[in-house]
């Protein structure tokens, strides 16, 4: 009658029979099997857990990829949700279609992304990263799949380099207007600057015309105190950068032979910190006459490139000497219970001196480099520090305009009132937007999608970041030129604008800080109003600094667009970073971005390192 009182009786003679041929069984076999049956169970609930989940957020994910629909501007994918395991964040976005007049921010979030790009993610498509490092063919053979944006901006490089070429080859820097060159440290810098954006953007007749320089007339005996920092990070990382892409031997010896001269830096009083100038001949470093400190920001950022070159040679002295800056600014950090340090620092006691604290000059890529030194070698306490800085940041140093576009700025404080905030920010300080968002992918996006580990700091570091790209837009879409002035003052008292602009800031130099920002937020968060930002900055500067004979000019007032008093000067950063920014914003080989940002560190000068772990 009953199923199951009939069923038992069978059921129960199959068992006995079974546990009787089991036991006579031989031992080791029995063994075996359980251990065999234990592994069967393992992979299938691992398999069920981790890579089928993940198989299904990437599918979900390609939906939305913002390269592969250009027309995705973030709101057309509305109606695709993660699985529910997944959070949902919300994520500052910048006003769409840039109307901002309604537009308040000040508590509220006011959109809500639930999608992630996969684009960038270890995913199914990702057999392609056998060989992690970038090769001068791969970057050939992309740059004969430009779209319209990357023809134009890699024409800009050409007029550019071309320009530098015909009047100030050799030179440090081109002065376009007066067709000549002018001279810093007299070491080529625009060429060692250029090398990897030529490399990047395809321009490999150009590339060899400067490796022929640089195997035939670069010397770097020339008795000149140059500043260990600059050269460090312009000229010492170019050779590096283009070492690693192209692998030209000669580009590597002559990059041993300038960190020999800069090593001598550290040759201080303290040890630990360093001098800030160096006689690349004698060998012999000092402070310059006018100023005996050092800047916090010049001492702690030469360490990707020293420690690179230590890698390369398999001399560890480089790398130690070097790193001994960081670690004692830790420990002064531990004492203090301080994460904002002051802008100066001396050479002859390693203390630091009562001065400016800011993001802008002298500071700025202290805070930069303390998360990419991480990036390059997982040392704990880098990463350690950095949170707590940024956490120190937000607390003390941001505020917010009164003026309806409620403008987030990262002010100073200054000695001479401990409590306020000076509402002056550099748009130096624009950097910070894309460091945040680098830390965002590496620590939060990239684990979130291999272990779903839910971590709000870096959700917070990446609002932080979209925020203050939003105040760096206006930076330029409020000038009359569309260029953002050198520093901008944001006061709350400023009702009617949004940000002051006081005569002695008005100049642009070509520089590359909002760019840069906008390459790793676009790439790492899909939303296409950062490339339509880059895109408005790319046209300002081809409508006010190009000159037609050749090269870009800084100018000097952005507030006038007829007359807005060209400098005669082209920096050599403009090449290195502002015009490889924006080709790399516009590059929609995934393949090469994702190698970028998983496998190198950008250096402060946007030169590329590998990273080490
Ligand atoms: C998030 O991660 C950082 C870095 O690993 C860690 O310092 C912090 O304590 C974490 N925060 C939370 C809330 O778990
Ligand atoms: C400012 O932004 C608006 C909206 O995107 C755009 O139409 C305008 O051209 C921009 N102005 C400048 C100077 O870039």
């Amino acid at each position: 009658m009953d199923l199951n009182t009939e069923k038992l009786p069978n059921f129960k003679s199959s068992f006995l029979l079974f546990k009787r041929k089991w036991k006579r069984l031989p031992k080791f076999l029995r063994f075996y099997l359980i251990v065999a049956i234990i592994f069967i169970i393992f992979t299938f609930s691992y398999y069920v857990l981790f890579i089928a989940t993940k198989k299904s957020l990437i599918r979900i994910d390609e939906n939305v990829d913002p390269l592969l629909n250009n027309d995705n501007n973030g709101d057309s994918n509305q109606n695709i949700h993660p699985p529910s395991q997944f959070i949902e964040h919300n994520i500052m976005l910048p006003p769409q279609n840039s109307n901002s007049d309604n537009f308040d921010n000040t508590n509220k979030e006011f959109v809500s992304t639930k999608k992630l790009p996969s684009i960038l993610l270890d995913g199914d498509d990702n057999d392609d990263d056998g060989d992690k490092m970038i090769t001068n063919e791969e970057l050939f053979i992309a740059s004969k799949k430009q779209n319209e944006q990357q023809k134009l901006i890699q024409e800009a490089i050409q007029h550019s380099w071309n320009g530098y070429r015909k009047y100030a080859w050799g030179k440090d820097m081109l002065k376009p207007i007066t067709q000549k060159g002018s001279n810093w440290f007299g070491i080529g810098l625009t060429i060692l600057d250029s090398l990897d954006t030529l490399l990047i953007a395809g321009l490999n007749d150009e590339f060899k015309q400067g490796l022929e320089w640089v195997k035939n007339d670069l010397t770097f005996d020339v008795n000149e105190n140059v500043n260990c920092f600059e050269t460090t990070i312009r000229a010492l990382a170019g050779l590096m950068s283009a070492y690693h892409i192209s692998k030209e031997k000669i580009l590597l010896e002559k990059a041993i032979d300038l960190g020999d001269r800069l090593i001598h830096c550290f040759d201080s009083q303290s040890k630990t910190v360093p001098f800030s100038d160096v006689n690349l001949k004698k060998k012999m470093a000092k402070a310059p006459s006018y100023m005996p400190e050092s800047s916090l920001s010049e001492v702690s950022s030469v360490q990707l490139e020293f420690r690179d070159l230590s890698y390369e040679t398999n001399d560890k002295s480089y790398e130690e000497k070097s790193f001994a800056t960081s670690k004692h600014i830790h420990d002064l950090i531990q004492q203090r219970k301080n994460y904002l340090l002051p802008m100066y620092i001396n050479p002859y006691t390693g203390n630091l001196m009562t001065s400016t604290i800011t993001m802008g000059a002298r500071a700025d890529s202290y805070y930069e480099y303390l998360y990419k030194q991480y990036l390059q070698t997982k040392i704990e306490f880098l990463l350690d520090d950095y949170i707590r800085s940024i956490d120190a940041i937000e607390n003390r140093l941001t505020s917010r305009t009164k003026s309806k576009l409620k403008l987030l700025y990262i002010g100073e404080i200054l000695n001479t009132d401990q409590q306020s905030i000076h509402p002056k920010m550099d748009h130096l300080v624009c950097f910070l937007s894309g460091t945040l968002a680098l830390g965002y992918y590496h620590e939060h996006l990239q684990p979130f999608y291999r272990l779903q580990i839910v971590n709000e700091t870096f959700i917070n570091h990446l609002k932080l970041a979209e925020d203050l790209a939003r105040t760096c837009h206006y930076m330029y879409n409020l000038t009359e030129t569309g260029l953002s002035p050198e520093i901008g003052y944001f006061g709350q008292d400023y009702q009617d604008g949004d940000f002051y602009i006081k005569p002695r800031d008005t100049h642009n130099l070509l520089r590359p800080e909002f760019v840069e920002s906008l390459f790793f937020l676009y790439h790492i968060t899909g939303k296409q109003i950062y490339r339509d930002w880059g895109l408005q900055v790319f046209n300002a500067f081809q409508k006010y600094t190009r000159i037609n004979t050749g090269g870009y000019t800084t100018i000097n007032d952005v507030r006038h667009p007829k007359n807005v008093k060209p400098k005669d000067k082209m920096e050599s950063f403009w090449l290195a970073e502002t015009l490889k920014y924006l080709y790399l914003l516009f590059m929609d080989d995934h393949k090469i971005i994702r190698k970028l940002l998983n496998n190198y560190v950008f250096n402060t000068e946007g030169h590329l390192l590998p990273r080490r772990v």
